[in-house]
């Protein structure tokens, strides 16, 4: 299992490099990636939540095959919009509704290198958006107002008050 960062960590705010060699270590970052995420109950997770600066996420929807985005690039957007509440594996904890595009085309690489285009809606869009969000530096928190923003946080911090120690320390 990969360790995932946390609001706080710097790494979750930098910007991404593209990925140019599709290797077997690729390979074994996108397999680690999709145990964390699964192990997490999560959705989906993006290469600065467990430390890697590049353009990379995973997306595991149900009964859906677990999907690997690289390099990706969200190309067309709807205009129709639609509310949903997100969460993320780096604000543990916390919820909040987030208004977003309800359809997206995404275009990337595969594990192969080899180019797909991809038109996504309802949940899978939504977390397309999320994660490629992260490849940006940008949290779902991001998007509310700053008193919304303001309450997330607060609220993050009151409810990982041990593990924000814990760091404290470790620094
Ligand atoms: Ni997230």
């Amino acid at each position: 299992m990969l360790d995932i960062y946390t609001l706080g960590d710097d790494v979750l705010r930098g910007k991404c490099s593209e990925i140019k060699k599709f290797d077997s270590a690729l390979r074994m970052l996108a397999d680690a990636m999709i145990d964390t995420m699964d192990e997490a109950d999560g959705v989906g997770l993006a290469g600065p939540q467990v430390g890697v600066q590049e353009k990379i996420f995973v997306v595991h929807i149900g009964d859906e095959k677990p999907m690997v985005f690289i390099n990706p690039e969200i190309i067309e957007t709807s205009i129709e919009v639609s509310p949903y509440e997100e969460g993320c594996l780096s604000i543990p904890g916390v919820y909040h509704e987030v208004i977003r595009p309800s359809r997206v085309t995404v275009q990337a690489q595969d594990l192969d290198g080899k180019a797909f285009t991809l038109k996504a809606d309802g949940l899978l869009a939504r977390v397309i958006q999320h994660e490629n969000d992260h490849l940006s530096g940008i949290l779902y928190i991001d998007h509310l107002s700053d008193d919304e923003k303001a309450a997330a946080i607060r609220s993050y911090e009151r409810k990982n008050k041990s593990r924000l120690k814990a760091r404290k320390r470790r620094v």
